[in-house]
């Protein structure tokens, strides 16, 4: 039990790690009072552009395929091939993505866990990531709302699982994060539904 109890609290710490914060931070931007006043990469590309958003996006989705990836490794949830073997994984990812949206480092607030929960997952069942990835584009270019995008991205992890080969902790893991990060989401929902939400413009 003991390893697992580490990796959650590790891949809890990972998580809350607050890279959108304390990167706007060092450019004397509060990113949780301006845009969305969300930590995560969409915001912070808004605010301060698309490199310091596109590095806050691999920040945080390193974190959570470290998270995951690490348990794996070093086979903290059993020998690989067992009943187990996965759940190391899981834990990880669950915990990262608590950690991020939920972190004890800026007053339990955070992010909405898109790019932390895509870093973990990708580990778990890289085809159904692939597959919500490029749900999210084509949402997004047809659309232009990164929100909407990343809903339906959401909606394809809590479901696609299902239909293949995964054990039942990977799916229903898979089902929660992506109810946790649409949760996360109802703020952008009540704009997208009121017409209010953000656009990005084509270039
Ligand atoms: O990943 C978060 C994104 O879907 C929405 O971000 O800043 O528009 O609320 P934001």
């Amino acid at each position: 039990l003991l390893p697992l109890v580490i990796t959650a609290v590790v891949g809890y710490l990972l998580g809350a790690l607050p890279f959108g914060y304390w990167l706007a931070k060092a450019k004397g931007v509060n990113i949780m009072e301006v845009g969305s006043r969300n930590p995560g990469a969409t915001n912070v590309k808004r605010v301060l552009g698309a490199k310091a958003g596109n590095t806050v996006f691999l920040l945080d989705a390193l974190k959570g395929f470290i998270a995951t990836a690490i348990p794996l490794l070093f086979q903290l949830g059993g020998p690989a091939g067992s009943s187990g073997y996965d759940l190391g994984g899981v834990i990880g990812v669950a915990a990262a993505v608590l950690g991020h949206s939920f972190s004890c480092f800026i007053g339990f607030r955070g992010g909405k866990g898109v790019a932390t929960a895509a870093g973990g997952l990708f580990v778990l069942m890289p085809l159904p990531c692939v597959i919500a990835g490029a749900a999210w584009v084509a949402t997004f270019f047809i659309s232009r709302y990164v929100s909407l995008a990343s809903i339906v991205a959401a909606l394809v992890i809590a479901t696609l699982p299902w239909f293949l080969s995964f054990g039942l902790i990977i799916n229903g893991v898979a089902t929660l994060l992506g109810l946790l990060v649409i949760a996360r989401h109802h703020a952008n929902i009540s704009r997208l539904l009121a017409g209010t939400e953000h656009r990005w413009d084509r270039k």
